[in-house]
């Protein structure tokens, strides 16, 4: 491999940074604008990493410094303190929900608070073994050396017990229980023996813990094992229940798209509040106007509606000139909804069909849906 595709290049911009360098400037201020007490081995306070997580309401004030935490996690607070007092007890924290409710952005959130880091992770696949959640070898060495420090390989989850971290096993219900069974003895005795070292141990320092989340639409958490179980806290994660948060998320999120895309637009609000509506009448079944709509066997969520929102976003400064950009919706629509049952186009036109035409005929002649509805075509043809 050529060394400039090495990622730790700093010359190389990243298309994501992790939460720890993307805002370390609040993690530092944070740091020093809260002294109060802090768990064993945390970097900031429990209620700093609430502001971290939810942000700050207004600008907050140390010394000469002023900093705003931005909102990042949208969600109820209550349910951010439950995780962090797990985080600082001695249960494992679970969270649950469905896909794109940001449980892994939570979980990295969380981590790079608490510890600095969100990057001790496991990604969970039906091929993780239990090697990746304990330790492995350095054949190369092993086979030299012996078994010997080393010729091991930790797993992330053993070097966060011994940096006192927090370590991340995503989608942690695709592994087998078997092997998920790793983690028992890690969340109660606190330590991983090496019997190939003799008498090594490795202890877990004061901060660890794991957070790890399952998606609902996976195998399911009941196939865990009641051992297993009882070591985590279960925090279930809903989509954003909020309308106008959500609105203003995925108003955030476009902007921030089309400026990281270096296109000096700004999004345009009945855009978005389309496609919000959308997908929440889709996704609870009802509209605020009472009317049921079939819902789509596809999970219609936040990060769905951000990547729909930034695509149609993104066709306009790319492809100026081609009229409505709401006419650009139907065709992303179908793309999210395509995906796991053929089905689910016909909803979607069963929706077109009974609330976009209900509010076009209702709407006066410049509403966006009048314009959504003259597109149902798009919606028939292959795309
Ligand atoms: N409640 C929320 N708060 C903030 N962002 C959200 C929320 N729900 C969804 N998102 C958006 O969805 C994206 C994907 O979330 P992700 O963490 O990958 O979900 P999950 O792990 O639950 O599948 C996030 O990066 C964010 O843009
Ligand atoms: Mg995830």
């Amino acid at each position: 491999m050529s060394s400039d595709l090495i990622s730790s290049n700093p010359e190389i911009a990243r298309q994501i940074d992790p939460p720890e360098i993307a805002f370390a400037d609040e993690l530092a201020f944070l740091a020093v604008y809260d002294d109060g007490p802090r768990p064993p081995g945390w970097r900031l306070s429990p209620s700093a990493v609430v502001t971290f997580v939810l942000g700050s309401d207004g600008a907050l004030t140390s010394g000469r410094e002023r900093m705003t935490i931005t909102p990042k996690y949208v969600g109820d607070r209550r349910l951010v303190e439950r995780c962090v007092v797990t985080l600082a007890g001695s249960r494992g924290l679970l969270l649950v929900g469905e896909p794109g409710t940001a449980k892994s952005m939570l979980s990295e959130l969380l981590s790079a608070a608490i510890c600095g880091t969100s990057g001790l992770t496991v990604q969970g696949t039906a091929g993780t073994t239990e090697d990746q959640l304990r330790y492995g070898w350095n054949y190369a060495l092993l086979l030299a050396e012996g078994p010997s420090q080393n010729a091991l390989v930790p797993s992330p989850v053993m070097t966060a017990m011994r940096r006192g971290g927090i370590a991340r096993i995503e989608e942690i219900t695709r592994c087998l229980p078997e092997v998920q069974d790793a983690l028992v003895s890690v969340l109660s005795e606190r330590r991983l023996s090496v019997p190939e070292l003799g008498e090594d141990t490795v202890y877990a320092s004061p901060g660890f813990a794991l957070i790890a989340t399952a998606n609902l639409r996976d195998r399911g958490v009941s196939e865990m094992s009641a051992a297993l179980k009882r070591r985590f806290n279960f925090e279930h994660i809903d989509p954003i229940a909020d309308r106008s948060a959500e609105i203003d998320l995925v108003t955030r999120r476009t902007q921030t798209a089309l400026t990281e895309a270096g296109t000096p637009m700004s999004v345009d609000a009945a855009v978005i509040d389309v496609i919000v509506t959308i997908f929440r009448d889709l996704r609870t079944g009802h509209t605020a106007e009472g009317w049921s709509v079939e819902r789509p066997s596809t999970v219609l969520s936040t990060a769905e509606a951000v990547a729909i929102s930034t695509a149609v976003a993104m066709t306009g400064a790319w492809f100026p000139g081609r009229g409505d950009r709401l006419r650009d919706i139907p065709g992303q629509l179908l793309g999210v909804v395509h995906k796991d049952d053929a089905d689910d186009a016909a909803r979607l036109l069963g929706y077109w069909d009974v609330a976009v035409k209900r509010r076009s005929d209702e709407g006066a002649s410049g509403s966006p849906w009048r314009t959504l509805w003259e597109a149902r075509d798009l919606l028939e043809r292959p795309r």
